[in-house]
């Protein structure tokens, strides 16, 4: 579904993605792990056809992403960037329901779909009334994240769409989602820190350094079968995770 084919990418003098090859079939959730500024939201950026390789390919569904026209990629791709980017003059409904009235599409069946997901992810009709201002960090990411998948497209990227919730929230959430995706048959690439998140989500996870893909494969073999120190290090730093995997 999605193929990444020695994609590199030069800020200025900068090389941040070096020469990145990956595969993600359809519907597989996978986790796009790393600390801060190693290419997360690049590599993203690029599967959105917002960002540009200087080299190599993206290809959504056998298609290079080059010959997709912008409306073509929206249809295939919803993306939930790690800003939320919601519209603070429209309240959280109006924001939802933007990229559906954008299209001219019908509106009762997507405000149905909208309060379903509201119901999943805890959101109260009062809160979707609200401005983006009104509402806290967690709820904002929420409805974000129902925007994100309001037109239901087959690939969904996430951007650290769990960072702002508390452990309780995070994890019915995640169990919302999990089930969302599996029901949907979603292709998903969410990136996070954390290793609890990618564990409990990711069918398979890319670990990567300074734009690199250090080790891939599941959540038991980066923790049990580190490729090097690295992976090994960064699996230590989050102890509660590996432990509850060992
Ligand atoms: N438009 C840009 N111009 C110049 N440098 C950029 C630009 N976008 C990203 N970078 C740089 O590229 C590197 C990778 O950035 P990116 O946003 O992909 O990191 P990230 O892994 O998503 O980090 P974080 O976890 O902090 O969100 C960083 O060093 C960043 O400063
Ligand atoms: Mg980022």
């Amino acid at each position: 579904m999605i193929k990444i084919h020695e994609v590199s990418k030069n800020f200025g003098p900068t090389n941040v993605i070096p020469s990145l090859s990956l595969q993600i079939p359809t519907g597989e959730t996978h986790i796009l792990l790393g600390s801060s500024g190693c290419g997360k939201t690049t590599i993203l950026r690029m599967m959105a056809g917002l960002c540009k390789p200087d080299s190599g390919d993206v290809i959504l569904a056998n298609q290079n992403i080059n010959t997709m026209s912008d409306l073509q990629i929206s249809d295939s791709v919803g993306y939930v960037i790690q800003e939320g980017g919601l519209m603070p003059h429209l309240s959280a409904m109006n924001n939802i329901l933007l990229p559906i009235k954008i299209r001219g599409q019908e509106l009762t069946q997507a405000t149905n779909r909208m309060y379903e997901f509201a119901s999943a992810v805890e959101l109260t009709t009062n809160q979707l009334a609200r401005y983006p201002h009104e509402l806290s960090g967690g709820q904002k990411q929420r409805v974000a994240l129902i925007r994100g998948l309001i037109l239901n497209q087959p690939i969904v990227l996430l951007d650290e769409p769990l960072s702002a919730l508390d452990p309780v929230v995070r994890m019915n959430l995640q169990r919302h989602l999990k089930k969302l995706f599996d029901q949907l048959s979603k292709t998903v690439v969410l990136v996070t820190h954390d290793l609890n998140v990618a564990s409990f989500l990711g069918d398979r996870i890319s670990l990567l350094d300074q734009g690199r893909i250090v080790q891939q494969g599941r959540f038991e073999d980066l923790v049990n079968h580190p490729k090097n120190d690295f992976v090994r290090d960064f699996v230590r730093a989050q102890t509660p995770a590996a432990k509850a995997c060992s």
